[in-house]
């Protein structure tokens, strides 16, 4: 998963400037994304998630015994670019039920990565998917993911990089 995981930190670090949306409003009048999903978030969430990824490979070429999951180039690219579409289609869902940017929104907020990275694997790469994330293994996802994301979000706002502890 750190090719999924990798991307959200790196976008708040990274991230700012012109928003994906430019500022476009949807029928009801609100942003269609908001201020917080841009382009260069996306570029170098994106980037940092293949580049972990490819690390990974590097590693596992050396161990190939491990009993883990087998990373490879399709997977890599569709956990990193999945989990920030999910970022997106949970910001749009989120503006529609009237959340502004940054507000709270439990359950969404901490799944929307796993929602999207497992949709672009299941889209593109199902064999992968199913090989690999067996029903174990989810469990472990759904565990371990909120977390996670609670821990690095307290870190991202201790550190003044984010402007809410979650
Ligand atoms: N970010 C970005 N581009 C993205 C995703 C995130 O620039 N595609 C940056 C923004 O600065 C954003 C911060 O990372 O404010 C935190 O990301 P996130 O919590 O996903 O966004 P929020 O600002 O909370 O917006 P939303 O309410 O839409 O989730
Ligand atoms: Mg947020």
């Amino acid at each position: 998963m750190l090719p999924a995981y990798i991307p959200n930190p790196v976008a708040v670090v990274g991230g700012g400037g012109t928003p994906i949306d430019r500022g476009t409003r949807f029928f009801d009048g609100k942003r269609l994304l908001g201020d917080g999903k841009t382009y260069r978030g996306f570029l170098v969430g994106v980037a940092g998630g293949i580049g972990i990824g490819l690390v990974q490979i590097a590693i596992q070429n050396g161990l190939p015994d491990a009993p883990l999951p087998t990373q490879t180039l399709s997977s890599v690219f569709l956990l990193a670019t999945g989990a920030l579409t999910g970022d997106l289609i949970k910001s749009f869902f989120k503006r529609r039920v009237g959340k502004g940017r940054g507000e709270k929104w439990p359950i969404a907020d901490q799944y929307d990565l796993v929602f999207g990275a497992l949709l672009f694997l299941a889209l593109f790469d199902f064999s992968w998917l199913l090989t690999e994330v067996t029903p174990l293994r989810f469990l472990f996802i759904l565990i371990l993911t909120p977390v996670l994301h609670r821990l690095v979000n307290i870190l991202g706002f201790a550190t003044g990089l984010k402007n809410v502890p979650w």
